[in-house]
């Protein structure tokens, strides 16, 4: 019997490797730091019959339109801001992401953050490879208390709520900007919903977790900040174009704001020379909320069981476009 034919988009550990060619042909993209050339992937989804994406992977109409044997991309992440739904929804193929096995991890990387940037962790560590650390003194470095002040989550979904749940071990009063209520974090966690605007004007951290949507695209603009208090830190773990970045930059520059911490940027990865990096008062990451290796494997798992699942003509786990009733088979 032929083997589905699947094209993995970024080099992946031997033990998935392994799992996927005892039921699949497989090819890999080799890179771990290179994506996939547009023109050699759209070759590609020619005759793959599953794909393995990223995120910086953009799986539109031209591409959807070339894979005439696709029936599934499963995305190596929970959001999919980078597949374009209704076009995979025309071309019959399932999108699947990686939702829950990354929620733990992500709300511990999104705190790390919030700690780093609110006690200078970072400036600190390299005060001291800098060879700087002439003697203890009683402002040297002081950064802000964290527990028992106000954090704001804008995006109360399960990664805001695992991080609600981080700051009530702070004893940070809680407060979030949801679509929808979350009466669980209300009634288990003490968390008030807040308007956007009292949320901005009431957080000590506000932290911004929405997912990436035509709605949530520039939500923070110069006047979000501006409503700020001026000692407050920004955090934003979700995705970068949630953010006007140059308004982010002007307010940290007026002093609107007190820091920022990044995971994610407008362009990935960030230019060396932008202006933002050239700040003290910022915290960079590069994109690493789910970023250890027990969760990366049970991502790349997760792909796989859902591979599995439409191969056996079985609805996957984690279906992104559940308007897609039926599989070609
Ligand atoms: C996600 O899962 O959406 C992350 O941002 C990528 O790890």
């Amino acid at each position: 019997m032929v083997k589905p034919y699947v094209y993995v988009t970024r080099k992946l550990p031997d033990i998935i490797i392994s799992r996927l060619r005892k039921r699949y042909e497989v090819e890999i993209w080799p890179e771990e730091e290179i994506p996939v050339p547009r023109k050699l992937l759209l070759e590609k989804v020619k005759t793959a019959d599953a794909l393995i994406s990223v995120i910086s992977d953009k799986l539109d109409e031209e591409l959807f339109s070339h894979a005439t044997q696709l029936r599934v991309a499963a995305n190596m992440a929970v959001g999919y801001d980078n597949i374009d739904l209704a076009a995979a929804s025309r071309h019959q193929i399932a999108v699947c992401n990686t939702p829950d096995v990354l929620t733990d991890t992500t709300a511990d990387l999104t705190f790390a953050l919030l700690l780093a940037t609110a006690r200078r962790m970072i400036e600190a560590a390299d005060f001291v490879k800098q060879n700087q650390w002439k003697s203890w003194s009683p402002m040297q470095l002081v950064g802000v208390d964290v527990h028992h002040k106000t954090i704001g989550i804008v995006g109360m979904g399960k990664i805001g709520t695992a991080v609600a749940k981080r700051a009530a071990g702070f004893d940070m009063d809680i407060i979030y900007h949801n679509r929808s209520r979350h009466e669980v974090a209300e009634e288990m966690l003490g968390a008030r919903y807040c308007t956007f605007d009292e949320l901005l004007e009431q957080a000590d951290f506000v932290i911004c977790l929405a997912p990436l949507t035509e709605q949530t695209k520039g939500l923070f603009q110069r006047e979000h900040f501006q409503k700020m208090k001026k000692d407050a830190i920004f955090i934003n773990a979700s995705r970068g174009p949630i953010i006007n970045e140059r308004a982010l930059l002007e307010a940290l520059q007026a002093g609107e704001i007190a820091a920022a911490g990044l995971d994610v940027f407008e362009q990935e990865p960030i230019a060396a020379n932008h202006p933002l990096l050239a700040l003290d008062n910022i915290v960079a990451l590069p994109h690493i909320g789910s970023a250890t290796k027990e969760t990366r494997l049970a991502m790349m798992e997760v792909c796989c069981d859902n591979l599995d699942a439409i191969f056996d003509g079985r609805p996957p786990k984690t279906l992104v476009n559940k308007d897609l009733l039926s599989f070609r088979s």
